[in-house]
């Protein structure tokens, strides 16, 4: 298995990204801009998605990205996750990517495809981790009447939305966020965090390899979660 954190040490070498989608395809369209733009030292070499009607694919053909649709609803017959599994590992190992990235990625994967994965990976998930696991994240925090809200980026492991943090946005609540205005808000700061985070790991300043508990973050680095003061 390669490793973000290891495979990629000569700065000249673009860290190869898989990026995997099911809708929208916002976060995906802040990296393919910051690559094009020559500012994160990435290579995105293709888009795997389970919805063959995500935009997320136009995104991705428009920048001349290798896409792979692997409809979970193909010919009104859904197809099995260990089905997806299957041909989504067989994909992933053709590309070879240092770092897979689930951005907006809405299916489950189980702990043999993440433990069999050609790389690490990232999910991007809508609230402060370890709370709100899950859907409906907004709505939640509106209804504990938490003060404060985010995103948080975390290794993605078998237990669900589970592994160890590495980076979070944070924001306040205030009282006239609905559900869908914090959804637009934490969408924002999604866009700001994810391109800063892959910079960190492509820098080697943030590791996969490094836990919170490990005596090298207790003692030399900041405790993890980085959390990022984003104001907008
Ligand atoms: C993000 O807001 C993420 O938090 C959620 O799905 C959304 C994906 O957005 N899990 P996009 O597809 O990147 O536009």
């Amino acid at each position: 298995m390669t490793h973000a954190a290891t495979a990629n040490t000569s700065a000249q070498t673009p860290l190869r990204i898989a990026v995997l989608v099911s809708g929208s395809g916002s976060n995906l369209q802040v990296l393919i801009d910051a690559m094009q733009a020559g500012a994160l030292p990435i290579e995105i070499i293709g888009v795997i998605s389970n919805r063959e009607d995500a935009y997320a694919i136009t995104r991705a053909k428009d920048a001349g990205i290798e896409v792979a649709v692997l409809s979970h609803v193909e010919s009104g017959k859904r197809m099995g996750i260990k089905t997806f599994e299957a041909h989504a590992n067989e994909q992933l190992v053709a590309w070879q990517p240092d770092l897979i990235v689930l951005a907006g990625f809405m299916r489950v994967l189980s702990g043999s495809f993440i433990d069999n994965a050609p790389a690490p990976m990232i999910n991007l998930h809508p609230s402060l981790l370890p709370v709100y696991k899950g859907l409906d994240t907004h709505q939640r925090v509106l209804q504990a009447g938490d003060r404060h809200h985010g995103c948080s980026i975390h290794k993605v492991t078998a237990e669900l939305d589970a592994g160890q943090v590495l980076t979070q946005a944070v924001l306040s609540v205030d009282i006239n966020d609905t559900a869908e205005r914090l959804q637009s808000r934490v969408q924002k700061l999604e866009h700001k965090l994810l391109p800063w985070t892959i910079l960190l790991l492509a820098k080697n300043v943030l590791s996969l390899e490094v836990d919170s508990t490990s005596s090298q973050a207790t003692n030399y680095l900041p405790t993890l979660p980085l959390q990022l003061l984003i104001t907008s």
